[in-house]
This record gives structure tokens, sequence and C-alpha cells, in this order.
């Protein structure tokens, strides 16, 4: 799979020794708030979704990047892309998203990162539009979403959790870095 180097950050495959710092992350509740029921993932939930992201990887050409800080090597969540399964109503779709680790945020490491992954989905995988899919009330996604220039396309409700979802799109053709 691609790596991409941005100034800071290196958009890279997944190591064994990802999962311990993965995990820290997957266990910060403030991190996990605005996700799935919200609930935390220990190491074995980790360990099943690095396994499941990288079967995404294999499947589709496509998947999440491990993201990684130049400067001194942390893992410090993921960026990338996957398929929106969960979401019927969008499909045929290709979406965009993050996670990084709570020590990490307000540096523009998200936004850095996500500029990354939209250029890859473009110049390397040739795809013309991707979506973002976020709950409503995650301002921090969809400060990073605003600043990427998709467009919000949609309200809707989560098919399984039931609260507000917004889904937001770029045209790829049309993206400046
Ligand atoms: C969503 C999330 C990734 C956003 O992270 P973030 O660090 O706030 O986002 P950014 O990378 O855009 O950084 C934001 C701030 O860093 C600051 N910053 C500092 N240095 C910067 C730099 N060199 N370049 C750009 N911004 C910089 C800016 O002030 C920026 O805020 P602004 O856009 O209001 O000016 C993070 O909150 C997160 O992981 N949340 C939990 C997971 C989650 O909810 N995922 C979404 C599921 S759909």
């Amino acid at each position: 799979m691609t790596e991409i180097r941005t100034p800071r950050l290196l958009l890279r495959s997944w190591h064994d020794a990802d999962l311990v710092p993965m995990a820290d992350i997957n266990m910060d509740p403030q991190v996990m708030r605005w996700i799935d029921d919200g609930s935390v993932r220990g190491l074995d939930g980790t360990a099943e979704d690095i396994e499941r992201w990288e079967e995404e990887w294999d499947e589709e050409g496509f998947g999440l990047f491990a993201v990684e800080l130049l400067a001194s090597g942390e893992l410090i969540g993921f960026t990338g892309l996957s398929v929106p399964e969960f979401l019927p109503e969008v499909m045929p779709a290709v979406a965009i998203s993050w996670r990084i680790g709570s020590p990490f945020w307000g540096q523009g490491y998200a936004s850095e990162a996500a500029h990354a992954t939209l250029e890859f989905a473009l110049q390397d995988r040739g795809l013309d539009r991707v979506i973002s899919i976020n709950r409503a009330g995650d301002d921090a996604s969809e400060n990073v979403i605003r600043k990427l220039g998709m467009v919000t396309e949609r309200a809707t409700n989560h098919p399984v959790y039931g609260y507000p979802l917004h889904v937001h799109a770029i045209d790829l053709t049309e993206y400046r870095a």
C-alpha cells in the first residue's frame, strides 16, 4: 500500500506495534464520544478493528492509514477511506474519516492527514467523489469537513443508533489541496 508523507506526518500501513497506542486512543471516552454508541474499545476490539481495516485495503485498494508523527515516530491515530456500508442510502460511496488521540488535537494534524487522503483518493485511486458522515454535534469533525471544502448534502439518522447524522461530499474534480 501507498505511504504518504506530509510536512509533519507519515500515513502508512499498520504495524504490530500500533495495537497498544491505537487501543489507548480507542479507550479514551473523549475520542469515542461521537462514534457508534459512544463506547470505548479495548485491546481485543482494537485488534479486530485493525484486522478489518487491513482487509479493506486488500479488498478495495484503499482503507484507513495509520498516522504517525514524523518528529517522534508516535502513532497518533488514523485517517483514510472506507465504504460506508452501515448507511445504505448513500451507497455506492467512499467516505473519509479520522480518529486522532486527544493529546494531539488542536494542532492541525487531522486536517493535514485528511488533505493528503483526498489527494490520494483523486491522484492514486482515481475517485471523483468522497463523502463524509458525522454525528450531529461533532463540531470538531465538522470543522475539518469545512476546511476540506466539503458541502453538506443531507441530514439523516443512524440506521442502528437512531441519532442524527450529517452527510457531506466533495467533487474531487474541483479539489485543490
Ligand atoms: C475530529 C478530530 C480528528 C479533529 O481534530 P483537530 O485536531 O481538532 O482538527 P484539526 O487537525 O483540523 O486541528 C484543529 C486546530 O488545530 C490548530 N492548528 C495548530 N497548528 C496547526 C497547523 N499547523 N495547521 C492547521 N491547524 C493548526 C488550528 O487552530 C485548528 O483549528 P481551526 O481550524 O479552528 O483554526 C478529533 O477531534 C478526533 O479525533 N475526534 C474523535 C474522533 C471522531 O470524532 N472522529 C469522527 C468520527 S466521524
